[in-house]
């Protein structure tokens, strides 16, 4: 299969990586990034979640930065929303897509979001069908597509089953979630395969976290497979403070670097990518997570 001429990245940083983190970050902070990202050419940035503030404490403020943040035209904003009250805080916002996430390990979807999998499924349908009413698109997330941090091995058919689920509710994309990093490109591309077996590849979405290093790896397995949306996370945005050595997404400069290389177009302009990802790491007072940030910082070509 030739690789595809243009692909979509979803800079998911905003949301799945600042989740993450444990100290304060101001709102304004959050809405500059958000800004800056989509000055550099990003169409899609995930802003944050509507969920329970116990459990993700960072994300309480996300309808404050879906407030101030400036829309561009063209642009997609979304949030994560996992339930009905999840979703009405979301359209009180004026957010225009939302996602839904699944698991498809039973002990990863018990302490994500405190339900089974196929209770979680349930609790869905009311969202996807409000959301539809009211002319929001609904994308749907599978988390441990390639591995559990508590059960391990996570077989490519239960996978396809959850996705299956997700789309025929109603979901216009899956995200298949490797959120552990565990993942390798002969899995992926399997992975992709099964799944693909229900749903067209081109409603398929990447979402590698870089843990073991695989992911851009695994990204090119998936071009190889017909798959041209990748979620990614600016610098490398994310890794839970409590799991030693968890990382975040895969940084979004360091996969449109080897997307231009590939001479795929992405819209996105890596030098102010590049100077978004130095602005936030400045804020949080951390090490930036891209290879190719670190080396274009270093050379002085991010200007
Ligand atoms: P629960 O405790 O079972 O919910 O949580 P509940 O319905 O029993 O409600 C309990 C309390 O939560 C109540 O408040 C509700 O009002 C409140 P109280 O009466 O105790 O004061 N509540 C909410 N508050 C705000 N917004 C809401 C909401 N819903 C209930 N939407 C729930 C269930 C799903 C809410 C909870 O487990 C939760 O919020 N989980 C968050 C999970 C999360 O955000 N995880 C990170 C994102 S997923 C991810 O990172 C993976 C991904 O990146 C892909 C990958 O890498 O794999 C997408
Ligand atoms: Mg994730």
């Amino acid at each position: 299969m030739s690789l595809p001429k243009t692909v979509r990245l979803v800079d998911v940083g905003p949301r799945d990586g600042l989740q993450n983190e444990s100290q304060p970050i101001d709102i304004a902070d959050k809405v500059r990034l958000v800004d800056n990202l989509s000055a550099a050419g990003l169409s899609h940035i995930e802003v944050g979640s509507f969920v329970s503030p116990k459990w993700v404490p960072q994300m309480a403020g996300s309808a404050q930065v879906f407030a101030a943040i400036q829309r561009r035209s063209g642009v997609s904003y979304s949030a994560l929303t996992p339930n009905m009250q999840g979703l009405e805080a979301a359209l009180e916002a004026g957010v225009r897509e939302v996602a839904v996430f699944a698991a498809a390990s039973e002990a990863f979807s018990q302490r994500n979001i405190n339900c089974s999998i196929a209770e979680s499924i349930e609790r869905f349908a009311p969202v996807l069908e409000t959301a539809q009413q009211a002319g929001v698109r609904v994308r749907g997330y599978i988390s441990c597509v390639l591995g559990c941090p508590y059960q391990g091995e996570v077989s490519s058919e239960q996978v396809a089953i959850v996705a299956r689920e997700l789309y025929a509710m109603g979901c216009f994309e899956i995200s298949l979630g490797d959120t552990i990093g565990t993942g390798t490109p002969g899995k992926t591309r399997a992975l992709i395969e099964q799944v693909a077996t229900h749903i067209p590849r081109e409603q398929l979405a990447g979402h590698f976290h870089d843990t073991y290093g695989q992911a851009l790896a695994n990204i090119y397995a998936s071009l190889l497979e017909g798959v041209s949306v990748f979620d990614s996370s600016v610098a490398g945005l994310g890794g839970c403070p409590y799991a030693k050595g968890a990382t975040g997404n895969v940084a979004t400069e360091d996969v449109v670097y080897l997307l231009h290389g590939l001479d795929i177009n992405t819209g996105i302009d890596l030098p102010l990518l590049v100077q978004a990802g130095a602005r936030i790491n400045g804020v949080l007072g951390r090490e930036n997570g891209s290879r190719v940030a670190r080396a274009m910082l270093s050379a002085g070509t991010h200007t």
